[in-house]
C-alpha cells in the first residue's frame, strides 16, 4: 500500500459542469497510456438501490487501489482499499458499511442514500521502485424519486370545502413547484402554500379550481414531475331556466319545453304542473294540447352530490282557437 498522499495538481478542480447524472471525468497523474475509465451501472441510481462503479482498462502490474469520497485523496475520506498481493480489503474512516471493493478495482455501493451524492476518487498504485499513481474521479447523483400528490378531497363542494394537496415525499433539500392545467399557479389570495410549497391549500374552492394538478420536486441537479391528479369541484344546481320563453299556445299544437340548470355533476330534472308531478327528464313534450293543459309548469333540478334542489315556474296559457287582434307583445305559438 502506497502512502495515502495527494498530489497537489489533482486537487481543487471545479466540477460544476458535471451536472449530469453519472458524469465522469478521468485524469492522470502522471499521464499514462492507459485509458482508465469509470462507469456507473446503472447510470442513474435511485435511493435505496445499488450502484457499481466499474473501472475499465486497468493497467497491468498493480499493487492496489484506494477509493476516496470526494475529489481529493484525503485520508479522512478514505473509504476502502484493496491490496492485490495479499488479497486484503482495508476499510477507512469514510467507510459506511455499504461499500465493497472488488479485486478488479470496481466499487459497489449498496443501498444508495442522498449522502452518497458527490464525487469519488480512485487511486491506482502501480508496482515498481517508484510508486506511480493514477487517479480517477466519478460523480454520483442519486435520481430523484417520482413525486406523487395526496389530497384530502378530490370532489370538494364549491364555496364550502378546503382542499389541501400535498406533494410527497417530504425530503430536505427539495423545492416544490405546483402547476394546474400545465400552467404555474395563478396568483390568488385563496391559495396558500405552507411548508415550503409542499402543501397547496385551496381555501373556499371554486369551480375555477377544477383541473389537473401536478407537483414537481427539484434539487440542485434535476427535477421530477408527478402524475397529474384531477380536482373536480362540485357545484349547483343554479336556478333552472325553461325554454322557449313563450307563454301562449294554440290548442292542437305540441307543447315542447326544455329546462336547464348549470350543475356538476349534471342535475336530475323533473316537471310538475300546478304542483303535481308530471314526468322526469330535461325535456317535456305534450302533443295536441288543449285548454286543459294551461297551468303553472314547474321544473325542479337536483344535484345528488351537493344535495341541493332548485325550481323555477312558468305559466302556460292554451287558447282554444286562434286569437284575432291579440294585444301587442303576446307571443303566441
Ligand atoms: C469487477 O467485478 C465485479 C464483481 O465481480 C463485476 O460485477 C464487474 O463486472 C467487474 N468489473 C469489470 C470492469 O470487469
Ligand atoms: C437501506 O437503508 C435503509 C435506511 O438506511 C434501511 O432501513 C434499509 O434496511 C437498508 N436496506 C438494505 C437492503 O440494506
Ligand atoms: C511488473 O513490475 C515488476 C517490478 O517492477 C517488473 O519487474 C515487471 O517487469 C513488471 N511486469 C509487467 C508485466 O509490467
Ligand atoms: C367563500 O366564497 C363565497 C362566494 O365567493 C363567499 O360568499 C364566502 O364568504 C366565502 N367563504 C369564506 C370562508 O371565505
Ligand atoms: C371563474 O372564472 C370566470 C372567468 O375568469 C369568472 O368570470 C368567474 O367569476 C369565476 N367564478 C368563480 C366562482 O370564481
Amino acid at each position: 500500500m502506497g502512502r495515502l498522499s495527494a498530489s497537489p495538481c489533482t486537487l481543487h478542480i471545479t466540477w460544476k459542469e458535471l451536472l449530469l447524472t453519472a458524469s465522469l471525468l478521468i485524469f492522470w497523474n502522471p499521464p499514462t497510456t492507459a485509458q482508465v475509465t469509470i462507469e456507473a451501472q446503472p447510470t442513474k441510481v435511485s435511493e435505496g438501490k445499488d450502484v457499481l462503479l466499474l473501472v475499465h482498462n486497468l493497467p497491468q502490474n498493480l499493487t492496489g487501489y484506494v477509493w476516496y469520497k470526494g475529489q481529493i485523496m484525503d485520508l479522512h475520506q478514505f473509504i476502502t482499499a484493496y491490496t492485490i498481493d495479499t488479497e486484503t480489503i482495508i476499510f477507512g474512516p469514510a467507510y459506511s458499511g455499504r461499500e465493497r471493493v472488488y479485486s478488479n478495482a470496481s466499487l459497489l455501493i449498496q443501498n444508495v442514500t442522498r449522502k452518497d451524492t458527490g464525487s469519488y476518487t480512485i487511486q491506482i498504485i502501480k508496482r515498481g521502485d517508484k510508486i506511480k499513481r493514477i487517479t480517477g474521479h466519478f460523480t454520483l447523483y442519486p435520481e430523484l424519486p417520482k413525486p406523487y400528490i395526496t389530497n384530502n378531497n378530490f370532489n370538494p363542494m364549491e364555496n364550502k370545502n378546503v382542499v389541501a394537496l400535498t406533494c410527497e415525499p417530504k425530503t430536505q433539500g427539495y423545492t416544490y413547484l405546483w402547476r394546474v392545467n400545465g400552467q404555474s399557479l395563478p396568483a390568488s389570495p385563496r391559495l396558500k402554500q405552507p411548508g415550503k410549497n409542499r402543501i397547496l391549500i385551496l381555501a373556499n374552492v371554486t369551480r375555477n379550481d377544477t383541473g389537473p394538478y401536478e407537483c414537481e420536486i427539484r434539487d440542485r441537479v434535476g427535477s421530477m414531475c408527478s402524475d397529474p391528479v384531477t380536482l373536480d369541484v362540485l357545484y349547483g344546481p343554479h336556478i333552472p331556466r325553461i325554454f322557449p320563453p313563450s307563454t301562449y299556445y294554440h290548442s292542437g299544437k305540441t307543447l315542447q319545453l326544455s329546462c336547464f340548470a348549470d350543475s356538476n355533476p349534471p342535475a336530475e330534472y323533473c316537471w310538475t304542473i300546478d304542483g303535481k308531478f308530471l314526468q322526469s327528464g330535461q325535456e317535456l313534450s305534450i302533443p295536441r294540447i288543449t285548454t286543459e293543459h294551461s297551468g303553472l309548469y314547474g321544473c325542479s333540478v337536483r344535484n345528488s352530490a351537493t344535495g341541493r334542489v332548485r325550481s323555477t315556474f312558468k305559466r302556460i296559457k292554451v287558447f282554444a282557437r286562434p286569437v284575432l287582434g291579440r294585444p301587442p307583445g303576446l307571443n303566441l305559438i
